[in-house]
């Protein structure tokens, strides 16, 4: 079963043709990074437009790469929710469109269940069920538990920002570029991880807080710098040394690290008889987290780096298993954007 798969939720222009949910014929990605760059985050209005621009071309991509036509794709999937409603409308109207025109039928697919989803993609094994996933990307911190497909309990949340939300917050802070993941950890490789002792936010059970940490990095930094805590953040970073950068950017990672694994291990302490650990989303491309988690716990996965940022195959490989499991296709004049919502 052949599945065009298309993704827009924030500024990645994305479709891929996945095979069997597992196989990726291709996978083309038109990042927008080079534009948010400098301004240190995504402006939802130039997204929408520059989405609207690539769209097209990037879905004839995928289909020539792929070397199919549209008479061989079975199906069409599009991240509906959860996103910035500019850059979703763009991707459903899109697929909603081409689902009438080509006469397909149209799945409506979740962005978190996506990113878990890329866990299948060109992988010797799976994931076995019951699972816990940690779900970290720009707009979630989610750890979700799984007895099967189409079954998804979240049972961990956070209660304010996302890491890696987080992560692009104290980039801005430290004079690093948008995103401030890839950022951090390059810049953190020759720092020294205990040379700033930041505070883990105390948050009972399995859910998360983030904001603190940002403000503790603020906090630190300010001290550091002997300014007063009133000193902005935006001009901070005209003051900070390449060590400082290097020693806060690794301090940082490891104690948010360190926190995401804390948490998972309380998961896997409550839920016993987990199989496997999957990690979803943009921030699990994390070279730091990916090896502290081999370390502390087996039957890990992770998605190829190259599908753990927002890509098609991954939207691909979800509807694929939705369409395996009984859940019937969406109607596409009817098929809404939702800013956000639970995974079904
Ligand atoms: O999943 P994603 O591509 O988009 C959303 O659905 O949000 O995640 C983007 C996030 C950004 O916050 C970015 O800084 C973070 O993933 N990220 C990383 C790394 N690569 C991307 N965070 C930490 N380490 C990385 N290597
Ligand atoms: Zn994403």
């Amino acid at each position: 079963m052949l599945i065009l798969g298309i993704e827009t939720s924030c500024d990645e222009t994305a479709a891929a043709i996945v095979e069997d949910g597992v196989k990726v014929l291709s996978n083309v990605v038109v990042s927008q990074i080079d534009i948010f760059a400098e301004y240190g985050g995504v402006i939802p209005e130039v997204a929408a437009r520059n989405h609207l621009e690539v769209m097209m071309p990037v879905v004839n991509k995928a289909l020539s790469d792929a070397k199919k036509t549209w008479d061989e794709i079975d199906a069409i999937a599009v991240t509906h929710t959860p996103g910035l409603l500019g850059s979703l409308l763009i991707g459903t109207l899109t697929a909603r469109t081409l689902a009438i025109l080509h006469k397909k039928p149209l799945y409506a697919v979740h962005h978190l269940k996506s990113h878990i989803y890329a866990n299948w993609l060109e992988k010797e094994e799976m994931p076995e069920f019951p699972l816990l996933s940690l779900v970290v990307s720009g707009g979630h911190t989610q750890i979700l538990r799984m007895d099967a497909h189409e079954s998804f309990e979240i049972i961990g949340t956070t209660r304010d920002d996302a890491v890696g939300e987080c992560f692009d917050k104290v980039a801005k802070i430290l004079g690093l570029p948008y995103p401030g993941g890839p950022a951090i950890s390059k810049a953190g490789k020759t720092g020294d991880k205990n040379r700033y002792k930041l505070p883990k936010p105390n948050v009972e059970g399995l859910d998360f807080s983030f904001s603190g940490l940002k403000t503790a990095v603020l906090r630190s930094v300010q001290s550091e710098l002997g300014l007063p805590i009133s000193h902005p953040s935006y001009d901070l970073k005209n003051h900070l040394d390449s060590r400082q950068i290097a020693d806060f950017s690794a301090s940082f990672e490891k104690t948010a690290v360190d926190y995401l694994l804390e948490k998972l291990e309380k998961a896997y302490f409550l839920y016993p008889n987990t199989k496997s650990f999957v990690f979803a989303g943009g921030v699990s491309a994390n070279e730091l987290l990916r090896l502290s988690a081999k370390e502390r716990f087996k039957n890990v996965f992770f998605p190829e780096i190259k599908y753990s940022g927002d890509n098609g195959a991954m939207v691909a490989a979800a509807a694929y298993f939705e369409i395996k499991n009984g859940v019937e296709p969406t109607n596409p004049y009817k098929l809404n954007i939702i800013p956000r919502s639970e995974i079904r």
